[in-house]
């Protein structure tokens, strides 16, 4: 139930409408690669400065630049000479391509992907099917080939899980005490960032990925290395 406040101001009402705006932001920062410019700048830059650098228009940036500072994924430092940008803690460390703990992949897979086809979620509740056909013109009657219409989709994919797992899959896998289990079998274990965190909590255990065969390929061409000798691919 609303307090008397919510009702007169009902805040988390606003919150969910701007919501979406709140996310396309993150996502255009990231995908313009305004973090990655500022991280390797090493120093604060203006407005006019990163437009240039990545060719966009200085009105734009400004105004994307100031919309970051006010989620706090930026900081501005205003001076004689004008307002300079930089990145805040959080961002260096889960904002910019080349950090252990990017979120970078699982953004843009969300910005290019998923936002595309929340944007017939009300379709997908009348009809009660995903809606791949009206976004991506793909049969819906097969989730994962829509997924993986193409293997640079199904990269994507498989990179945006494997970044979540960058963060919590030691805490998952801690979680319960798996030692006494030697082998354990990863079903739909996908690009293997799991399994990886798995061989490293519990160093005595092998794992066994189970996937699609076009996943297992890709997965062994671009995310295990083949001197990993604990994970073992099944293509099923
Ligand atoms: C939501 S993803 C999770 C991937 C992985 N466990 C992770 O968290 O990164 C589900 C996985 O199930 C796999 N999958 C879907 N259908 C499958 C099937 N019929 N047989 C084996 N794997 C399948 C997909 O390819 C995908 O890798």
């Amino acid at each position: 139930m609303g307090s008397t406040q919510d009702l007169d101001y009902p805040q988390i009402i606003f919150q969910y409408i701007n919501g979406f705006l709140v996310s396309k932001v993150l996502f255009t920062a990231c995908e313009l690669g305004v973090f990655d410019l500022l991280l390797e700048s090493g120093e604060p830059l203006s407005s006019d400065a990163i437009a240039a650098h990545l060719g966009t228009s200085p009105s734009g940036t400004e105004r994307l630049l100031d919309a970051c500072v006010g989620l706090k994924l930026l900081a501005v430092e205003v001076t004689r000479e004008g307002a300079c940008y930089r990145n805040t803690e959080i961002s260096n460390l889960y904002l910019t391509k080349s950090s252990p703990k990017s979120q970078y992949h699982i953004m843009m897979y969300y910005s290019n992907t998923v936002y595309l086809c929340w944007h017939y979620l009300t379709d997908a509740v009348r009809e009660g099917r995903n809606q791949y056909e009206r976004a991506f013109g793909n049969s819906s009657k097969d989730p994962f080939g829509a997924m993986y219409r193409s293997e640079e989709e199904m990269l994507k994919f498989m990179a945006g899980q494997n970044s979540i797992w960058s963060i919590c899959g030691r805490d998952v896998l801690a979680a319960f005490d798996l030692s006494p289990f030697r082998h354990i079998y990863d079903l739909g274990g996908g690009g293997g960032a799991l399994a990886q965190a798995c061989v490293s909590v519990y160093p005595n255990s092998t794992v066994a990925i189970y996937d699609l065969p076009k996943v297992v390929q890709v997965a062994k061409e671009w995310f295990v290395p083949s001197e990993e000798r604990q994970i073992t691919f099944h293509e099923g």
